[in-house]
């Protein structure tokens, strides 16, 4: 722990102030910033009883909770090796049947945002609090649906984040990261600073159960990459590497419109294949199974059966879901995009920098 003290020493004009700094043995060489000492997953791990017994109201907790339909679930599109899905309906009924509930190793789910967005078949424009009694009833069915060692990540921008944040803590989830997409397609506009990015937010069962696999999404660093720095090259492993940090954007990572290469047309919101790689690299192993409860265009499933993941879709629109199982069906299109370097790549790099 750092500990910056000022105190006034003196009651002359020229009041000193002694600055003292003093450091814990944890962290000597960081006074002051952003770190923490402990790490910011101890921070939450702390909280995490007190916020599940904490007395906390949202708006959408006055409204009535869905009430799931009953019946047989089918898939509406299937297919073997490795197991892919995808159902046509509304997650929150689909959820809640669903066999593999309990057993689902990652989520990832991109809602929709409530912005009369003229979807296929969904409508876009509840009342607040239908909204938010939407957003918990959906969640809560993401998280009975995985398995203890399973990470859920949400896609959502800012009007919304701060109450899904709230929902999952109070449900005894850990918040792991607090990532950001940055796109620079936000809409011009002079009322207020324009909007560039959507929250990424990392939510797990069991912090130090949960599936993460750091080695395979590294990326380079700035060490290797900008400042030619020896020190990143002196390492023991992953010379030249390191863990993305939780902003994100760059290359592949904007918008998927006009002639991409990626593009699906008639699809809203369609996130790069790239951020979905990169989700599902770190968040899952081969043959794990990986579902998204509001599949669209079908990116979620086809990056997971890219990696050999098992995977589940779900979507509102059977015309959305047929256009998801096609592109399923043809594949990636940047396949190994967010997946990390070799070391001879960053000394390459390193190289032609000096
Ligand atoms: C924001 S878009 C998802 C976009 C997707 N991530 C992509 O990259 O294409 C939301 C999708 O959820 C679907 N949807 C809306 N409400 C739904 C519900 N209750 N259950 C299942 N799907 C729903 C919409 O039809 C739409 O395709």
């Amino acid at each position: 722990m750092v500990y910056l003290v000022c105190s006034s020493s003196s009651p002359d004009a020229h009041t000193r102030y002694n600055l003292q700094l003093m450091s814990s043995p944890t962290e000597p060489n960081r006074p002051g910033g952003y770190a923490l000492p402990t790490g910011a997953l101890q921070a939450q791990r702390r909280a995490k009883r007190e916020l599940e017994q904490a007395d906390i109201h949202l708006l959408g907790d006055a409204a009535k909770p869905h009430e799931p339909t009953k019946g047989r679930l089918k898939a509406a599109h299937s297919a073997r090796n490795p197991n892919t899905r995808v159902y046509v309906g509304d997650c929150r009924d689909v959820l809640a049947k669903l066999p593999e509930r309990g057993e689902v190793d990652l989520i990832f789910a991109d809602p929709p945002f409530n912005w009369d967005v003229p979807y296929e078949s969904w409508r876009d424009g509840m009342s607040r609090a239908e909204y938010e009694r939407f957003t918990f009833d959906w969640l809560d069915g993401c998280i009975e649906a995985l398995s203890p060692t399973g990470s859920l990540w949400v896609n959502i921008p800012d009007d919304t984040a701060a109450e899904i944040v709230l929902h999952l803590k109070r449900r005894g989830l850990t918040m792991i990261n607090w990532c950001v997409w940055h796109f620079r397609f936000g809409q011009n506009r002079d009322s207020s600073f324009i909007m560039s990015k959507v929250h990424a937010l990392y939510f797990a069962k069991d912090p130090d159960q949960r599936i993460w696999n750091p080695e395979h999404i590294m990326e380079l660093s700035d060490r290797a990459s900008v400042y030619a720095d020896p020190r990143t090259m002196a390492k023991d492993q992953n010379k030249g590497l390191r863990l993305p940090m939780d902003v994100w954007y760059g290359k592949y990572w904007g918008r998927i419109q006009g002639n991409n290469k990626e593009r699906r047309h008639q699809h809203h919101n369609q996130i790069p294949e790239v951020y979905l790689e990169r989700v599902i690299l770190a968040c899952s192993n081969e043959g794990d199974l990986v579902l998204d409860p509001f599949l669209g265009s079908g990116g979620t499933c086809t990056v997971a059966k890219a990696w050999g993941r098992r995977s589940i879709g779900i979507e509102h629109s059977a015309v959305n879901a047929k256009s998801a199982w096609e592109r399923i069906q043809a594949g990636m299109v940047r396949q190994g995009a967010a997946v990390t370097p070799t070391e001879e790549a960053s000394l390459n790099r390193r190289r032609r920098s000096d």
